[in-house]
């Protein structure tokens, strides 16, 4: 049979998609796109059906939530366009640690009403644990699941989501290397990781390194919108704060011997308030609007160039009751009004 041009363009287009998803360490990911966190810290939030229909307008189909929230995940019902990142509950996690019937347990009662109509992708497992006091009891709850997806045969990735305190040194990226604490708690994590093909979870935020520095740091440069290179790092050269934290995170699992472990951005953001200056929603927009091009791009970072990730921005909406300051400011949307605080898309 003759193919026509078209379809054989189309067959074309098929491969490079296909040759872009699949890399180099085996593992297979899904086209780079944009996810939301969707955080509940608020008295004045909109009820989940409507949030939901929000995400279906601006075509998001990648949802975070912290726990499993009975509410939002009832609205799911039925939405399988929407691949859902569940969090088990930080205080959960020592009752969890040493018992894998615990474990079942927790899963018969909180993902598994869903499983037959909710797309739930990722279980986490802690959020921002690693390093800490609950750090030790990431790894035994992550292989309780495991085993559990596993001799179910589920679809769902079980990881944790860690942040960039992890690292002892990260300029520049290449000086990448964890804390000690952080190496003892996080390598055996990311060594499972790396046995089940499951993607680290990762919060970078360019806002915080840049606030705590804004002398020395370039505002554009923390913003994607140095357009040459500001830090050259041996042969590799940054225009933006936000590749070089994660590839300095790339550097240091390399020094502890995981190579090619796929990240995922699971937050990322910028306060459009609670700082002065630092903290408009103009400055905001800006990094959040160029975060969502740099995904799209799927152009990844000069350390993994060509391997783009996923992306999830913190957060869907200003939560007032989180701790006063920027960190009831990181919502693309104002919760009363549902009004946008800056246009992002
Ligand atoms: C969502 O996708 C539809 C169909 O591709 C498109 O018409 C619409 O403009 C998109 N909306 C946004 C906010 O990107
Ligand atoms: C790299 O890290 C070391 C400490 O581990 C530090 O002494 C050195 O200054 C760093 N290199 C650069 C160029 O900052
Ligand atoms: C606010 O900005 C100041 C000055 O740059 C910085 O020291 C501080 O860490 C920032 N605070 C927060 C919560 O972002």
């Amino acid at each position: 049979m003759l193919y026509s041009p078209a379809k054989l363009f189309w067959l074309f287009l098929s491969c490079i998609v296909l040759f872009v998803n699949y890399n180099n360490s085996g593992f297979v990911t899904a086209a780079n796109s944009i996810g939301l966190n969707y955080g509940l810290l608020g008295n004045n939030l909109p009820p989940p059906s409507t949030v939901i229909n929000l995400f279906k307008s601006l075509n998001v189909t990648k949802i975070r939530i912290f726990n499993p929230n009975t509410e939002v995940l009832n609205a799911l019902r039925g939405r399988r366009e929407f691949q859902v990142m569940v969090g088990v509950r930080d205080e959960e996690l020592d009752h969890l640690k040493s018992n894998e019937e615990n474990v079942r347990e927790w899963f018969k009662n909180n993902i598994e009403p869903y499983l037959a109509d909710v797309n739930i992708a990722f279980i986490t497992v802690g959020n921002e644990v690693i390093p800490g006091n609950y750090g030790d009891f990431v790894l035994p709850v992550m292989r309780s699941l495991t085993n559990l997806v596993k001799s179910r045969n589920l679809p769902i990735s079980i990881s944790t989501v860690v942040a960039m305190k992890n690292l002892a040194q990260s300029y520049p990226p290449s000086n990448g290397t964890f804390t000690s604490l952080g190496r003892k708690q996080l390598v055996p994590v990311l060594q499972l990781l790396s046995q089940t093909r499951t993607p680290i979870l990762v919060n970078i935020y360019p806002y915080f390194a840049y606030a705590e520095d804004p002398k020395s740091i370039r505002l554009d440069y923390a913003t994607f919108d140095a357009r040459t290179v500001v830090v050259q790092d041996r042969q590799l050269g940054y225009s933006n704060l936000f590749d070089a934290i994660f590839d300095a995170f790339v550097w240091a699992m390399e020094k502890e011997g995981v190579k090619g472990l796929p990240m995922v951005v699971s937050e990322t953001g910028w306060p459009s308030a609670g700082n002065g200056s630092l903290t408009t929603p103009d400055i905001a927009g800006t990094y959040n609007r160029n975060f969502v091009q740099h995904i799209r791009s799927g152009k990844g970072t000069p350390k993994r160039p060509n391997n783009g990730m996923d992306g999830y921005i913190f957060a869907t909406f200003n939560e007032n009751k989180k701790p006063a300051g920027v960190e009831q400011n990181f919502g693309l949307y104002n919760p009363s009004d549902m009004k946008p605080i800056y246009k992002l898309f």
